[in-house]
Formats: C-alpha cells, sequence, structure tokens
C-alpha cells in the first residue's frame, strides 16, 4: 500500500512538473511571437496562421510546371522544393496560387499573397513596388524558334520586322523592347501558348531563359534554341518577392536562403527537377 502511494506521489509530481515546464515553453514563445508581432507583423502573424500564401505562374520549367505524381496533377519544381524547405524551417504548410504571371505579381504587391516565388527577376524598376531576399538563381536569355529556321536565325538581326514573343509581364517584354527593336513584340500570358504559336509558325522567336528554353525544347522536337546571342541585362537574376512592409519576412527567408545554397541545395533542385521536367516528355 505504501510503495504505491509512494509511486502515485512522484508520477504526480512527474506530471506537475512536466506541465510546469512545458507551461513555461508556452509562455516564453508566446510572448516572443507578440514582442515579434508589436515590432513587425508579417512573419509572426504567417507563423500564427501555420501557412504561408505563395503565388506562382506553373509554366516554368524546371522552376514550376506540372506533374502528374502519384496519379494527381501537382505543381512541383525547383522553387516548389526551395519553397517547401523553407516552409519546413518556418514551421508551415504552403497554399499555392497558380495564376498567370503578370496577375501573381499584381496579387503580391496588393499583399494578397505572402510571396512570390516563380523564377522572378528583381529588378530594380520591380524594386519600387515590391521586396527582394538574397539571389538564388542567374539565369542567361535565349531565343526559341523552329528548327527548320536554325540557318534562317542566327543573328538578332534576322527577327527584323519578325513577330518575337515573350511571357506577359516578364522581363523578356523588355528585352525584346530593348535588344529586337525592329521585330514586333507579342506578348501571351502563359508560356505554353507562346510555344504553340513558335510551333505553328505564327511566331517567329520566343525569348526564355536558358533552362525553361532547354526544357521546352526537350519537349518539342520541332523546335531549338537560336544559334543568337542575347545580352543579359544586370537584374535578371531570381529571387523570392515580397510585398512592401514584410522586412521581417525578408530577413528570415534570407537567413534560410544562404543556408540552402551554402548546402548546395538550390543547385541540387535545379538539377533534380531538370530531369524530371525533361523525362517526362519521354
Ligand atoms: N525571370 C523572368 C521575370 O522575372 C521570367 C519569370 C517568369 N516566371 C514564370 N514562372 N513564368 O520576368
Amino acid at each position: 500500500m505504501k510503495k504505491v502511494m509512494k509511486w502515485t506521489v512522484i508520477l504526480a509530481a512527474i506530471v506537475v512538473l512536466g506541465a510546469c515546464g512545458s507551461g513555461k515553453t508556452t509562455g516564453s514563445s508566446a510572448a516572443k511571437e507578440s514582442s515579434s508581432a508589436e515590432t513587425a507583423g508579417k512573419l509572426a502573424a504567417i507563423k500564427k496562421a501555420g501557412v504561408i500564401r505563395v503565388g506562382t505562374s506553373a509554366d516554368f520549367p524546371p522552376f514550376e510546371f506540372h506533374a502528374m505524381v502519384d496519379g494527381t496533377d501537382q505543381i512541383v519544381g525547383a522553387d516548389v522544393d526551395m519553397v517547401n524547405a523553407i516552409a519546413e524551417e518556418l514551421g508551415v504548410k504552403v497554399k499555392w496560387s497558380d495564376t498567370d504571371f503578370d496577375t501573381m505579381l499584381a496579387s503580391l504587391q496588393a499583399g494578397n499573397l505572402d510571396m512570390g516565388v516563380s523564377g522572378i527577376s528583381a529588378t530594380e524598376e520591380r524594386k519600387e513596388n515590391m521586396l527582394f531576399t538574397e539571389n538564388y538563381y542567374i539565369p542567361k536569355q535565349n531565343v526559341v524558334i523552329n528548327k527548320q529556321n536554325m540557318d534562317k536565325y542566327t543573328d538578332i538581326a534576322d527577327f527584323k520586322e519578325k513577330k518575337v514573343g515573350a511571357q506577359k509581364g516578364s522581363i523578356q517584354e523588355g528585352i525584346v523592347q530593348s535588344q529586337f527593336a525592329d521585330s514586333q513584340l507579342v506578348a501571351i500570358a502563359k508560356i505554353p501558348n507562346l510555344v504553340m504559336e513558335v510551333k505553328s509558325g505564327s511566331l517567329d522567336g520566343l525569348v526564355l531563359e536558358d533552362k525553361i528554353a532547354a526544357s521546352y525544347v526537350a519537349q518539342n522536337d520541332d523546335l531549338a534554341i537560336a544559334d543568337v546571342e542575347v545580352k543579359s541585362t544586370d537584374d535578371e537574376s531570381y529571387s523570392i518577392a515580397l510585398p512592401k512592409g514584410s522586412e521581417d519576412l525578408q530577413a528570415e527567408l534570407n537567413t534560410i536562403l544562404k543556408k540552402l545554397i551554402a548546402e548546395g541545395k538550390i543547385d541540387e533542385f535545379v538539377e533534380k527537377n531538370d530531369k524530371l521536367a525533361n523525362d517526362k516528355a519521354k
């Protein structure tokens, strides 16, 4: 009888101590949360909601594209892997919103998204309306053409009076306007539609970034990358975009990104999804 009593007391003590301990942790993390919410609320609000709202335009392999995974259509890609790694660090779930690229940039600025992850180039112009993290990828510019026109287009000048496509709202619009000044710019919201126009011959060229161009060419035997040099602008590197006023989230993301980059994770994500995007074709 005595023994049982003793154990009961010990057990009760453990339970009480345990409760105190966890009570303390909850208390202190709640205090931390409210103090950071006072200084800058974005990060704390996201953690409290347990979900981060991410905008993208999933027409951009290997960074974001649709693929069948275990029988269901899903958004996959290097940006998706990166966002998942970030969400894990933050301890939150991800809510994706897949729209046209220009729509995504607009809803980001309106504050309807917590971040935009879509191979977004951190340009000086965009910095007037949104925040950017560190860069995580440096692209090059390519021109996708019909394979049969390889000999016809060997210089930007060969596109004189021709139609050259770019995604609506992308920096490629500006590149066509400045570097293909004698061509006619055709801006369309979704990249697969631009690709179709090149295939059908209603567009003569399409400016896309290197990985994306290579991916669409891998999926379409009748397309090729023209032997034409497009100059890079200074600010086309990919970053995560945030609405203004998200400085606390920006700082946190920079810490996480620096770690992912140092660990070689981003390169790993790009390589893995490059394979995935290009195999899908076969
Ligand atoms: N890097 C280019 C830009 O920022 C193109 C990005 C397009 N992204 C996409 N997911 N379609 O304008």
